[in-house]
């Protein structure tokens, strides 16, 4: 599951500093220090931004964050995000593996389904399992040794944007969602997963669904000794009422005596990635078009999935030249949207999108053979370190 950013971005907020403001981005500009386009930047003033407010969390509510890493998986910034963060969760074996050599701490293995192989291989090093189904749990249950089990649950309520997005929509697959079912292996579980979130930025929203997981589920949850929420929360947000949620969190951990869990993805790196092109070609039919050296496809996937337009990050304010901006794959629509510029544009034009941190960098892909783009990471101290390049190799290993 993805969860693109609907919102607009922040990047030109004129908003009081306050703790939650994330701090303003200085956008690149040209010069000789610049890695060859395109490349994904990821910005560490920002990164820590948000690591804080997941910190704060913790130790005003006790709820613990483990890192989603289908959302995120750049391993180059675990060392100074495990210094935030609990551990990891996982979709798959890779990502668990993933999780477990590079970032430490406590590593949750989730999958929709798991293979035998892959439950016995998890099993060597993950701190809990957690089933998607009953069936699952009952045919595998026998390979995991000692490891702790959770189950997911699928609690008929969610909040997301998207249909394809929501986890609890008709006939889902996500969680066990028969009560009977789910009692006859309570015995075996340590835990519960509850993930029914996607971009949600309300508070009260969230209040609802734990509202709701509090009344239909408080005889499971008596049973076990911890309970995860899932992603999907936005609260790094600027003005997301922190001090509620960590007394919700709080309160809710109190009432049923568990350890409670957060699975932030987005919620980690939002406001933290640009993808930097530049411009290759400037055509018209009958309005200026821009032709930039990615696309959306292979670098922005979410957007098209999501049908949404990119956010610019450069060029802003916007001026009087409208132009369409687009890809360079053959995909007709590989356009990252509409844009004005406060002078015509031209090849060699540095273009950023913001938004690119986020199911970005992992959903990355070889179409059309163009290159893949660099990983930067903004330090600090503001240095630009090109953490990892793809090559013609790369691209030719991928395929067979
Ligand atoms: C089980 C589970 N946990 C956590 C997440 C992370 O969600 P987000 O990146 O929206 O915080 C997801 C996203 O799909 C998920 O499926």
């Amino acid at each position: 599951m993805s969860s693109p950013r609907t919102q607009p971005s922040r990047l030109w907020d004129t908003a009081p500093a306050t703790p939650q403001t994330l701090p303003a981005v200085a956008i690149l500009t040209d010069g000789p220090e610049l890695p060859p386009t395109p490349f994904y930047l990821l910005d560490e003033t920002r990164l820590l931004h948000n690591l804080k407010i997941i910190q704060t969390v913790r130790e005003r509510s006790g709820a613990k964050s483990v890192l989603a890493l289908k959302c995120f998986a750049t391993w180059k910034l675990f060392p100074l995000m495990s210094r935030y963060l609990d551990g990891t969760t996982s979709s798959s074996l890779y990502e668990a593996r993933l999780g477990h050599e590079e970032f430490g701490g406590e590593t949750h293995a989730y999958s929709v389904a798991y293979t035998q192989q892959e439950i016995e291989a998890v099993s060597a090093f993950a701190d809990k399992i957690i089933f998607n189904s009953v069936s699952q749990l009952q045919r595998l249950r026998q390979y995991t040794g000692t490891v702790p089990l959770g189950l997911r649950i699928n609690p008929a309520i969610s909040h997301a944007p998207y249909d394809l997005a929501d986890p609890c929509r008709p006939q889902s697959r996500l969680g066990a969602a028969n009560l009977t079912d789910i009692q006859s292996v309570i015995e075996h579980l340590s835990g519960l997963m509850f993930h029914c979130q996607c971009e949600n930025d309300s508070f009260p929203a969230f209040a609802r669904i734990l509202d709701h997981i509090d009344e239909h589920f408080a005889p499971l949850l008596a049973s076990v000794e911890w309970v995860s929420l899932g992603g999907g929360i936005l609260f790094t947000d600027p003005d997301y009422p922190l001090d509620k949620f960590c007394q919700r969190l709080a309160q809710f951990a109190a009432r049923h005596q568990v350890q409670v869990y957060l699975e932030p993805g987005e919620a980690v790196v939002a406001g933290c990635g640009f993808l930097y092109t530049r411009v290759l070609d400037v055509t018209r039919n009958p309005t200026d078009i821009a032709i930039v050296d990615a696309g959306v496809e292979p670098h922005m996937l979410d957007l098209l999935i999501y049908r949404l337009p990119a956010t610019l990050a450069s060029h802003q304010p916007p001026g009087k030249h409208p132009y369409q901006i687009a890809g360079r794959t053959c995909l007709a629509g590989d356009i990252f949207g509409e844009f004005h510029f406060p002078q015509p544009l031209k090849p060699g034009d540095l273009l950023a999108f913001a938004d690119a941190a986020g199911y970005t960098i992992v959903k990355k892909n070889w179409f059309n053979g163009l290159p893949m783009p660099a990983i930067v990471i903004r330090r600090r101290d503001h240095t630009l370190e090109v953490v990892q390049t793809f090559n013609y190799t790369d691209y030719k290993r991928s395929l067979s």
